[in-house]
């Protein structure tokens, strides 16, 4: 099934297929394997976008293969009100693995769900309260509750709840909104974020929802101290605080979760993307002092999915075992310095950030203006592409600035060495044109 197409069937099939996401370059995938892709024509593609970000134990990894295979023999779906042995494995092994005292689970499917279960929870929690404070380059999902608490699509097409949400600068240090330097600035987005707390107390502040490291929005990282001390405003505020690891998760910043790199126990943990190897899970791991959920306030179809559950089990083994996670932060070092060195030739090169492989680099088209170099960055990733590296690029149609790196953890060296070069090429290329 599946070998190949004519092309008036791929015409009329892509015809039919309508596109949320917009900027389809055309390429049919039709095998992977590690950090590696091959198209209907043959050709082979580094992944550095790890498939939007979920294959971090790399693409096809056998073991996880043959634990859905094993699965697949037995059950293949289960309802939700049943038991069954890979879900109280899971659940065993997330709360084990979850920072803090975060050790009550619920799965759902998707990132956006389960960004949004963490929202409905927050909601149950605190009673009366109108708002969600969340950040100005925040991603969160895409459905009508997480479009309201995500970054500001120019051509906004739905404007839902956003009566609830509060937005406030981060500390997107290369961009400060307050004009101020770090660590000079002693950290003024968080005394805001304080602010408009104490401002908003009467209505009330359900939680702060945000990435540890924005992806979506910018591939924006924070100084580890603004973590330490959104926690502490939380607290001293009896404000709940979301993390969405949905990208963070599971070995890309060089840990299990951001939030054991930036020693911070938010209140609640939204996960997804790459728990199961590349098959769909998502969900949020909760303190388990907060209200749970109560009868058919939070149960889905498939959440209960044997298949994603048992490659979730075998995800996390071989993170470990096969020491992805040290594997992560040593690529980073290696990366970021050929990527500064890069920078301090290219004057396109505005920023190089990121923790693990989670690495963006911001492109501009001057340095003291800071002009984002929107129609570059696109064409960065569109010339790699045909060199047959696959870089990702922050925000979705063509509207970002940011090239990122995120490859899966097994990324062999030689292969990141090919990654490098293209990209080196392809900036030198750029630049001469700007
Ligand atoms: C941080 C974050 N949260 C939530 C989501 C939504 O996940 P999904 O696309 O699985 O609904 C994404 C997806 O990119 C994400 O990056």
């Amino acid at each position: 099934m599946f070998e190949t197409l004519t092309l008036e069937e791929i015409l009329t099939g892509r015809k039919a297929l309508m596109d949320g996401w917009g900027g389809r370059p055309g390429i049919i995938i039709t095998r992977a394997k590690g950090a590696k892709l091959w198209d209907s024509e043959g050709k082979e593609y580094i992944d550095c976008t790890s498939q939007a970000f979920s294959l971090n134990i790399g693409a096809n990894h056998p073991r996880v293969i043959e634990a859905v295979r094993e699965q697949l023999e037995k059950a293949t779906h289960i309802a939700y009100h049943l038991d069954s042995f890979p879900l109280l494995t899971l659940t065993r092994k997330l709360t084990q693995l979850a920072p803090g005292d975060l050790n009550r689970v619920n799965f759902c499917l998707e990132g956006s769900l389960a960004s949004e279960s963490a929202m409905k929870l927050a909601i149950k929690n605190r009673p009366g309260c109108k708002y969600f404070i969340v950040f100005e380059h925040g991603y969160h999902g895409r459905n009508l509750p997480t479009m309201a608490v995500s970054w500001t699509d120019p051509r906004p097409s739905f404007s839902y709840f956003k009566e609830n949400v509060i937005k406030v600068p981060e500390a997107y240090c290369y961009r400060c909104k307050f004009n101020l330097s770090y660590p000079s600035c002693n950290l003024e987005c968080a005394r805001f974020l304080e602010e408009t707390i104490e401002k908003n107390k009467k209505e009330g502040i359900i939680a702060v929802m945000m990435e540890p490291v924005q992806g979506n929005g910018g591939q924006i990282s924070f100084p580890p101290e603004f973590h330490q001390k959104v926690r502490e405003i939380c607290d001293r505020h009896n404000v709940l605080l979301i993390w969405d690891e949905v990208q963070t998760g599971f070995g890309r910043v060089g840990k299990m979760f951001a939030a054991e790199l930036y020693k911070v126990v938010p209140d609640i943990l939204v996960f997804g993307k790459a728990v199961a190897g590349g098959f769909p899970l998502a969900g949020i791991v909760v303190r388990d002092k907060l209200k749970p959920f109560d009868a058919g306030e939070n149960a889905f179809t498939f959440a209960h999915f044997p298949l994603s559950l048992a490659a979730a089990c075998v995800t996390i083994d071989v993170l470990r075992e096969e020491k992805l996670l040290e594997r992560c932060e040593r690529l980073n070092q290696e990366i970021i310095t050929y990527l500064r060195n890069l920078q301090e030739k290219y004057e396109i090169i505005g920023d190089v950030r990121g923790p693990g492989l989670a690495i963006g680099i911001e492109l501009v088209k001057d340095r003291d203006t800071k002009e984002p170099a929107v129609k570059e960055a696109n064409e960065l990733v569109k010339m790699s592409l045909e060199r047959g590296v696959m870089f990702g690029i922050s925000k979705y149609a063509g509207l970002g600035n940011v090239v990122k790196i995120k490859p899966p953890l097994v990324i062999t060296d030689e292969e990141v060495e090919k990654v490098l070069s293209v990209f080196k090429e392809c900036v030198e290329k750029i630049q001469k044109r700007v």
